[in-house]
């Protein structure tokens, strides 16, 4: 059974066996231990599936839009369809918020850029030496104010 919830910091165990499946990249250069303080920082929402969280995503609320700080998904469960769910729900709860959803991510980083791309993110623009090595950031921003609702 597969479910998408905000976390609490009473699933801290939870979140920590899935950190411990994920190492820092370039795309995502947060270590287990930042990843884990973005449960007391941030907002955290996870996929859980039977018992076991499989990919999760940190947003920073920014008055009242969000701002994606990462989504990951454990590396032996990439490309079955779990961002895609988990983003898909977390957008429905924003959806009743107004909000518009920012984030950024790295040029070369075609996957989270599909992942976006499928979910109607529009390009903002470029953000040059955004990261370490020099590499730029591509600005994405999802306008959710007026987004219609069932009555
Ligand atoms: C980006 C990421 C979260 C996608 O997770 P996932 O669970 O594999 O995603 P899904 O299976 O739901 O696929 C969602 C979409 O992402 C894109 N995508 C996923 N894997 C891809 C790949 N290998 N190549 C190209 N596009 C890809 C596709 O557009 C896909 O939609 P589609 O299957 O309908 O075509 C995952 O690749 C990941 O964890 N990457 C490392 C962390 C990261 O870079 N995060 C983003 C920056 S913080």
């Amino acid at each position: 059974m597969i479910s998408v919830r905000k976390l609490e910091a009473s699933d801290h165990q939870l979140l920590k066996t899935w950190a411990d499946t994920i190492t820092a990249t370039a795309f995502m250069n947060w270590t287990s231990e930042q990843v884990m303080q973005s449960l007391i920082d941030y907002e955290v929402w996870g996929l859980i599936q039977d018992g076991h969280c499989q990919a999760a995503l940190c947003v920073r609320p920014v008055d009242q839009d969000f701002e994606i700080l990462w989504v990951q998904t454990r590396p032996d469960f990439q490309k079955l369809g779990f961002a895609s769910q988990l983003m898909g729900a977390w957008l429905d709860f924003a959806s009743q918020h107004d909000c518009r959803v920012f984030l950024e991510v790295h040029e070369k980083n075609l996957e989270a850029q599909g992942l976006y791309h499928k979910f109607k993110f529009e390009k903002l623009g470029i953000r040059k030496n955004y990261y370490k090595d020099g590499s730029s950031a591509i600005s994405y921003q999802l306008d959710l104010t007026n987004v219609k609702r069932p009555s």
